[in-house]
């Protein structure tokens, strides 16, 4: 009998900040069959301390240095500060590399296009966070929406804040760029409520929005940068986003830096026989609080299903999307997080910019 090696594929992480050391690095090799070889950032000690900690042979100054002098790399990961995505990603897909990307990996939507075009031409996958779509309590809710539970599910809501990334995590990089042009709540946050509720209700026709600048100085409240105040009045820190589906219905995401705390459901899905909703953190995956109004048995009330025989994949880790990527080279298949879902979200996200500007409402062209 011939036993097959298994692969073990050969990982790359760029940027090396609060988020690629809480969830990627931690978990390459517990997420999939792969091994980080290298890291990279503009900050080398970064990626030094990196390859210290986790016991990486690589470290780089930059995604072109990396890409260089570290060619065995077949998957990078983008984890670097929003600003740097497009040419990080642009990058990686020019040197045929796999390409797992934080969000949202382009500015703009023609940029995200260059880069899917690059990806599709250059034969490699390319992967987009946020990882809602892998969610085990998303993917229960998306089934219960096409099986009927809760009749014509017409309307999806997200509750998508905090206090602002000075507010509550604890950093030990500066977080004065999530106020900067080019980052911001809208980007930060509303991005996890658009994928959420476009996952569940489809690519949206129209957006409009209402935004507000609620705290325009911030000091930051822990890390390595307690106590320096942050200029915070370039751009909303509050947005209030309404959808429009096809067949009347709708979504509503609200987002921002602006919640210190909040006791509202994250996510909540109404229907004509009842509501799903999530209360708890996500990345426990929780199963679904569902509401029936069952008039034939004459019973109304909430309920909490069993979970099913054959229930989705719980997540272990947000370096989920690794597994969703190799899934995707190995089996040749389209990834779950894939990047024309990404992009019709940065086009909501853009769109919204122009619903400020002109106070109106927003036609949207893009599909997955
Ligand atoms: N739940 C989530 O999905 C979630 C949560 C937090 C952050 N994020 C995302 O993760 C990314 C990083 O956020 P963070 O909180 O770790 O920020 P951070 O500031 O802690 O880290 C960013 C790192 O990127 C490095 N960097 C900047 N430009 C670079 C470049 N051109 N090349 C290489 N490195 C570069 C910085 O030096 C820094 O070390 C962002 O896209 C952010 O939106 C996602």
């Amino acid at each position: 009998m011939i036993h097959m090696e298994k692969k073990v594929w050969k990982v790359a992480v760029v940027g090396c900040g609060s988020f690629a050391n809480g969830q990627y690095l931690p978990n390459i090799s517990k997420e999939a069959s792969a091994v980080c070889v290298a890291t990279a950032d503009i900050v080398e000690e970064r990626a030094v301390a990196a390859c210290e900690k986790y016991g990486i042979p690589h470290h780089y100054a930059s995604v072109h240095e990396l890409l260089e002098k570290c060619p065995e790399v077949e998957i990078i990961i983008d984890a670097a500060s929003i600003q740097a995505h497009h040419e990080i990603n642009m990058a990686a897909l020019s040197h045929g590399k796999h390409l797992i990307s934080q969000k949202p990996a382009a500015p703009t939507v023609e940029m995200m296009t260059e880069q899917i075009e690059l990806a599709k031409k250059m034969g490699v996958q390319f992967v987009c966070a946020p990882i809602h779509n892998m969610r085990y309590d998303l993917n229960i809710i998306k089934r219960m929406i096409e099986d009927g539970t809760i009749g014509h599910a017409y309307y999806a809501k997200s509750n998508m804040a905090h206090g602002g990334p000075e507010y509550f995590q604890y950093r030990q990089a500066d977080p004065s760029w999530f106020f900067e042009p080019g980052a911001g709540a809208l980007v930060d946050m509303g991005v996890h409520g658009i994928q959420q509720v476009t996952y569940l209700m489809g690519p949206a026709k129209t957006v409009t929005c209402v935004a507000a600048c609620t705290t325009p100085l911030r000091p930051v409240r822990s890390g390595a940068f307690d106590g320096k105040p942050i200029q915070a009045d370039r751009m909303p820190d509050e947005y209030l986003i309404a959808l429009e589906f096809e067949g009347n219905r709708l979504g509503f995401i609200d987002c921002g830096f602006s919640q210190k705390a909040s006791k509202q459901p994250q996510l909540e899905v109404f229907g004509d026989l009842g509501t799903i909703a999530v209360t708890k953190p996500y990345m426990t995956n929780p199963q679904p609080d569902v509401y029936i109004d069952s008039p034939e048995r004459g019973i109304r009330g909430w309920m909490q299903p069993m979970p099913w025989v054959n229930p989705p994949q719980k997540l272990n880790s947000q370096c989920c999307l690794l597994r969703d990527l190799i899934e995707a080279v190995e089996q040749n298949k389209r990834p779950v997080l894939n990047a024309e879902h990404a992009r019709h979200v940065l086009e909501i996200m853009c769109a919204i910019d122009e619903c400020l500007k002109t106070g109106g409402k927003v036609a949207l062209h893009t599909t997955f």
